[in-house]
């Protein structure tokens, strides 16, 4: 006989009621395990996205996802641990030159990233375009690697946060993904049970993000500053602008392209402007005191790549895949660019093969989108406003119809817009 009945528990949030510890440790618990259904959690999940959790069955909720699996001892090293999580968007590649950037400044970063789905690409991903580069490492490799070169991105294990493997894929495809209470507890448990010592959170918003209102992200970045907080982890959290791409390279090879650009101290602006802002955001909550911009300008964030790729294999010097086929997308008339909308151009590069519909699915390394503009440029017709680049050809006019829509030139420039919005501490 089990503690509780996986429909009272449902019965009990679907008509607004708290959820208690004990009904929270046993039904996560229960469905780690296989005892209670895929479909049981999945009318849990929606009654959470309808009814909310407050903020104490949320700390339970992520303590109990925790306690499903692993708590990585990060003891051992001996530099003050950083990480950054963002939730996710399109171009985004901050994680490639910020990691070694805060390494080369004395932190240790323990990044264990993921892959894409849908329009936003992960950072596994990216780095596989690098001949030789691996995700995966054994723990004993993941703290050596943290120890002596400081600076790590890899695959998460199997063992951490297992609840929330299992129960990530089933919002996925239940529609309740967005359930704030769910995706704070989410990216937090794996968070925590990574052992960094501090934390800062890249709350994306706009239309290339799954928070497309201000006051959402800002519930959510707060939910998480909380729940680290309360969990003994420094934690700080920077809304930032995601209606337009992160700098011009979407897709993988591009976009570790494009980083290296960062690292050879030119690059984007945005791109450059975010990494150093998160930079200064984890060296602080690390307590380190060194200037990122200085660092990156010395060169010691490009050796500290380099260390990094070299450590997991890769050839940091060996040629980047590059896609057979190649399109371009012109103006049709001459204006100003008021708009480049992020959520279009990562399905863009999604179609192109840069990012997968399934899980399983493989990713072709050098298909993408590489931009020529961005909003508030000046454009004559027959301009090229972007690049698309694929290994198949047929996937062309699906992405090219998505691209031209997401690219708009109108008569007057957009009204400049901020790239970080907020800052929740
Ligand atoms: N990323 C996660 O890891 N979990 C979520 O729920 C959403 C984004």
């Amino acid at each position: 006989m089990s503690e509780f009945a996986a429909v009272d528990v449902i019965r009990a949030k679907r008509d607004g009621r708290r959820l208690s510890d004990a009904q929270i440790d046993w039904v996560v618990d229960a469905y780690t395990r296989g005892m209670v259904a895929d479909e049981q959690m999945s009318a849990l999940a929606m009654a959470i996205l309808l009814r909310g959790m407050d903020p104490g069955e949320i700390a339970r909720w992520t303590a109990a996802m925790i306690a499903s699996g692993e708590r990585l001892d990060l003891s051992s090293v001996t530099r003050p641990t950083a990480d950054k999580h963002s939730t996710g968007g399109v171009g985004d590649k901050i994680t490639l030159p910020l990691t070694p950037l805060v390494a080369a400044c004395g932190a240790a970063v323990p990044q264990l990233s993921g892959r894409g789905l849908g329009h936003t690409g992960g950072t596994l991903d990216k780095l596989e375009s690098i001949p030789g580069w691996r995700p995966t490492l054994s723990n004993d490799a993941f703290l050596r690697q943290l120890q002596d070169v400081g600076a790590v991105i890899c695959a998460a294990g199997a063992g951490l946060a297992p609840a929330d493997r299992k129960l990530y894929a089933l919002r996925d495809v239940t529609g309740t993904v967005e359930a704030i209470p769910l995706i704070a507890s989410s990216i937090m448990s794996k968070k925590i049970a990574e052992g960094t010592g501090a934390l800062v959170l890249d709350v994306k918003v706009g239309a290339g993000a799954f928070m497309k209102e201000l006051d959402a992200a800002r519930e959510l970045a707060s939910t998480m500053v909380r729940l680290g907080k309360d969990s003994g982890v420094e934690t700080v959290a920077l809304l930032t602008d995601m209606n337009t791409p992160l700098g011009f390279a979407v897709g993988n090879a591009v976009e570790v392209a494009e980083s290296l650009e960062v690292l050879a101290g030119g690059g984007p602006a945005d791109v450059v402007e975010l990494t150093l802002a998160l930079a200064r955001e984890m060296l602080a909550a690390a307590r380190i005191d060194a200037d990122p911009a200085q660092v990156l300008a010395s060169g010691a964030a490009m050796d500290s790549w380099r260390r990094m790729i070299r450590a997991q294999g890769g050839d940091p010097d060996a040629t980047l895949p590059a896609a057979a086929e190649t399109e371009v997308l012109r103006a049709s008339g001459a204006g100003v660019v008021t708009e480049v909308e992020a959520y279009g151009i990562g399905v863009a590069a999604w179609r192109l093969g840069a990012g997968r519909a399934r899980k399983e699915d493989p990713v072709s390394f050098g298909a993408g989108v590489q931009l020529k503009v961005k909003p508030g440029d000046r454009v004559n017709a027959g301009d090229v406003l972007l690049e698309l680049r694929t290994d198949d050809a047929s996937r062309i006019p699906a992405a090219l119809a998505e691209a031209s829509a997401a690219v708009v030139i109108g008569e007057k420039g957009p009204t400049p817009t901020k790239l970080v919005l907020d800052r929740i501490a």
